[in-house]
């Protein structure tokens, strides 16, 4: 038997100026795209952006369905669209920024189970790592380099 402890590496910033200017304005990005989610249900608006290698930025938003599981987190469907439209481009980051309409958020939100298991596709086709930005609509900012630090010892066939 052995026993195995790994780690997980991240940073965490107190403003939006400790950021460089291209992950500052991911952030701006998702923050300004949540606030236009389809979240009658939940009232929590989410806001992605995603950067290409083509420098384009791809953003999106959740969204609900009175049949609950029918809806979808903003990052996948930010991801699949960047996947649909620029198959051939790399995903450099994508920043993600949650907000509840009930109560402002100020401290970040991570991305789900399903949507860490969808980046790591991405990261698996392209070969290269993902930066993970996340954020509330305001307060501290949260990055990682990489899937492997928010979804460990994940599923793979090889
Ligand atoms: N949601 C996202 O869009 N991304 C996440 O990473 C977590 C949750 C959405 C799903 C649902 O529309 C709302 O937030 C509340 O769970």
């Amino acid at each position: 038997m052995q026993h195995i402890s790994s780690k997980i590496q991240y940073r965490i910033y107190t403003s939006l100026e400790e950021l460089t200017a291209e992950e500052r304005n991911l952030v701006l990005e998702a923050r300004s795209a949540s606030v236009k989610a389809y979240a009658p249900y939940s009232r929590f608006r989410v806001g992605t952006a995603i950067l290409l290698s083509n420098n384009q930025i791809i953003t999106a938003n959740n969204q609900e369905n009175i049949s609950f599981p029918e809806g979808l987190c903003a990052e996948r469907v930010a991801l699949f669209s960047a996947s649909a439209n620029y198959p051939n481009e790399t995903i450099s980051a994508i920043a993600v920024a949650g907000n509840s309409t009930l109560k402002t958020t100020d401290t970040p939100i991570t991305p789900c189970g399903g949507c860490r298991q969808v980046l790591a596709e991405y990261e698996s086709k392209q070969k290269s790592k993902i930066k993970v930005i996340m954020t509330g609509i305001t307060g501290n900012i949260i990055t990682v380099e990489g899937i492997d630090n928010l979804l460990p010892l994940r599923f793979e066939m090889e």
